[in-house]
């Protein structure tokens, strides 16, 4: 290898050649290598490190490279190790001795860590637009189903009637807190670690705001060493997609459950189905459970790079050469299941009658008959006791709260009423509840203003 020629002896074995390249899989990286190459030849140069026309030919050659790779005219070479060294190389074939000033006051340390900052810093906001994408999907369904009642369940037995407005935009609130994070991230992470150069930074007089700048970015990182030694900013994207990817595996497993034929609240399309080779009655929900069989490569890639990070000494260490299969994956697999998901919500059936019917057995509206009792005077205790007992009687003589006659309530307690039906419909059980952030269609109607404000301002 021609880089480490002057130390070295003898040529690095074919096996270690195969074992330490990361060209296999860094060649993603070639264009933030490249961009921040360019910015680090302008810094030279405004350092007068480098003269004006060097720059010229070095920055005009890369960007030649550059298109070269994107019309797959470039064949890398794991001779060279990773994407930074090929880079290089393909410059120093092209122009020589000039070629050979662009690593001035720069290590593969810094600039490592640059690539990975660039694409990270795509990767999300494209994340985000699929976020919002997925949130102005879920605007249209909590405003089309304000009056669609359903159950809403604890430990999986039907609870309260709630609507679906309100469910879907709990889910809402889950997605704008996953986007939220990820702008945290990027904003911690938008420090530029050029001119940190190997750990103490260079002697060279470069300008590290002015390419920081250039990069876009908000300024260059404070501490070389610090520049150079973390990945704290891959594991916390890594760690907001687990978060990301937990709700999108939740919302799937609902999707799971609700298209069974058990249930049979919602339909998946054709579209985002599959069928049994088998089976020929098959219909099953493939897309959603793939979603949440993916989500557990995403913690599996969030708990590797922890891992690799947690005893290394402070420093560069080839460890850390391992943040980037993991982050790729991630990023990769967050991306699929957005763009599927999305669409999957998008061409959802709605079962309403089904929904409707469902509300009306599992005494989804016993609390209602206790709050009742309560408003007519009996402590709350007293009347879930009650309640309990006609639960009971109900289940054993196959009523339900609505069908159950006044004389029968009556033998309960003597503070029912003919009131007491219209007070347990199941619209009035979801109107009536009218706290803040409850499911009532005016507090549903808060919340999507909320997201509107969200969508508009993201
Ligand atoms: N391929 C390396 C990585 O991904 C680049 C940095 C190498 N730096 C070094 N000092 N060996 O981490």
């Amino acid at each position: 290898m021609q880089y480490f020629s002057g130390r070295f002896k003898e040529k690095a074995d074919k096996l270690i050649l195969d074992f330490h390249s990361s060209i296999g899989f860094d060649q993603r990286l070639y264009k933030y290598d490249i961009l921040g190459s360019i910015a680090h030849v302008k810094g030279l140069a405004k350092g007068n490190i480098i003269s004006q026309e060097e720059k010229n030919l070095i920055e005009k050659t890369l960007i030649e490279i550059l298109d070269d790779i994107e019309n797959g005219k470039i064949k890398f070479s794991i001779a060279y190790e990773d994407i930074h060294m090929n880079i290089e190389k393909i410059l120093i074939d092209r122009i020589g001795d000039v070629g050979k000033k662009l690593h001035t006051g720069r290590s593969r340390n810094d600039q490592v860590a640059l690539d990975m900052k660039l694409f990270a810093k795509d990767e999300v906001k494209i994340i985000q637009s699929f976020l919002i994408e997925l949130l102005d999907e879920i605007k249209i369904l909590g405003e089309e189903n304000l009056k669609t009642y359903m159950p809403g369940f604890t430990h999986l037995q039907k609870a309260q009637p709630i609507s679906f407005s309100h469910y879907i935009l709990a889910y809402g609130e889950m997605f704008k807190r996953d986007f939220l994070r990820l702008e945290n991230a990027f904003e911690l992470m938008n420090y530029s670690p050029l001119g940190a150069a190997a750990l103490g930074g260079t002697t060279y007089p470069i300008d590290r705001e002015y390419t920081a700048s250039l990069l876009g970015f908000k300024g260059p990182t404070l501490n070389s060493l610090d520049s150079v030694s973390d990945r704290d900013y891959l594991i916390e994207i890594m760690s907001s997609l687990s978060l990301l990817i937990m709700h999108l595996s939740k919302f799937s497993e609902d999707l799971i459950i609700y298209s069974s034929n058990e249930f049979n609240y919602i339909e998946i399309s054709d579209g985002f189905s599959t069928g049994s080779s088998i089976m020929p009655q098959k219909k099953n929900p493939d897309a959603a459970e793939l979603i949440r069989g993916k989500t557990g490569r995403v913690y599996g890639n969030l708990m590797g790079l922890l891992t690799t990070m947690k005893g290394l000494p402070l420093g560069y260490n080839k460890d850390m050469q391992e943040d980037k299969e993991a982050f790729f994956d991630s990023v990769d697999t967050i991306k699929g299941c957005l763009k599927v998901f999305i669409g999957m919500v998008k061409t959802l059936k709605i079962n309403k009658d089904i929904l409707l019917l469902a509300c009306k057995e599992g005494f989804i509206n016993a609390t209602d008959v206790a709050d009742y009792l309560t408003i007519k005077g009996l402590s709350f205790r007293d009347a879930y006791k009650i309640t309990g007992e006609i639960v009971k009687y109900s289940i054993e003589n196959k009523l339900t709260l609505d069908t159950l006659s006044i004389t029968e309530y009556k033998k309960f307690s003597p503070y029912f009423f003919e009131d007491v039906y219209k007070y347990i419909s199941i619209e009035n059980c979801v109107e009536k509840r009218l706290s803040f952030g409850g499911t009532a269609s005016k507090n549903i109607k808060i919340q999507l203003d909320e997201l509107t404000l969200f969508l508009k301002r993201a």
